[in-house]
């Protein structure tokens, strides 16, 4: 992928490393990835394909583990976790304005709670030639918007789950398929029920340059599954 003009770059973010990916990860031959999975501030577990969730005991993980987990759309994914989580803010944030550069608008992104590896399949999620469909984008960043969320849970007991109340997304600039997707995101306030959470999006260039393609906020609200129908 090459450069264009006025385009955002991530490669600011530098990152202390450590551990080296498995010469079988299937995210190995991306060298953006490999970055990040060295990142000791991150723990992951195994690579996901999301085939698993289809099993599941209900329809809850469908869409992703029957739709979006096969060969050709999303073959891999992987999530980083932040060791060191901060406590979350407990005041609304300010929606951010869309005429200020996304990376240096508040709230900020930084630093993530999760970072997650998308492996984009071509012409499985195409909207246009050789770009990904701004719908599937959208999926992406609500489930890794969820992931973040879910960081901040206790693991047990908990029957509440985290609802899209509003999703807002500013696609700066498209997302090339196939490749690598890595979208950052961090609940940046929690008030009662409301999460609110920041999310972007990048892609690598040939050059390695990180560039930034994708903005996003929004709304959950935790809700009861007896609310539900
Ligand atoms: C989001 C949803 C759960 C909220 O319903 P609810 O639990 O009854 O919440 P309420 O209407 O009581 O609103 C609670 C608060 O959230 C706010 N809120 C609710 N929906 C909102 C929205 N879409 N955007 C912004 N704020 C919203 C309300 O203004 C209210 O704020 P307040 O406490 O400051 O007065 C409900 O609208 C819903 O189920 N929507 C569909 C969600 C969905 O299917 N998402 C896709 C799958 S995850």
């Amino acid at each position: 992928m090459q450069r264009g003009r006025n385009e955002a770059c991530l490669s600011s973010l530098g990152m202390d490393h450590s551990t080296v990916p498995s010469d079988n990860h299937p995210f190995r031959a991306y060298p953006l990835a490999v970055r990040l999975l060295r990142d000791p501030q991150y723990w992951s577990s195994s690579v996901e394909t999301f085939g698993k969730h289809s099993q599941g005991e209900s329809d809850r993980f469908g869409y992703f583990g029957g739709t979006l987990a096969t060969p050709k759309t999303i073959p891999n994914r992987f999530i980083l976790r932040r060791r060191d989580l901060s406590p979350l803010p407990t005041t609304r944030p300010p929606w951010p304005d869309p005429t200020i550069n996304p990376l240096r608008s508040q709230p900020s992104v930084l630093p993530p709670d999760v970072i997650v590896l998308l492996e984009l399949g071509k012409p499985g999620v195409s909207g246009h030639a050789s770009t990904a469909h701004g719908g599937v984008i959208a999926s992406c960043f609500d489930e890794a918007m969820h992931k973040a969320i879910e960081t901040h849970l206790p693991r047990t007991g908990r029957v509440e789950r985290p609802y899209t109340a509003q999703l807002d997304i500013r696609y700066t600039r498209p997302v090339r398929v196939p490749g690598l997707l890595v979208i950052r995101a961090k609940v940046v306030a929690r008030i009662g029920r409301k999460f609110w959470v920041r999310a972007h999006a990048s892609q690598e260039l040939d050059t390695g340059e990180e560039i930034f393609t994708t903005d996003s906020i929004a709304l959950f609200l935790m809700v009861a599954p007896s609310t539900r129908l």
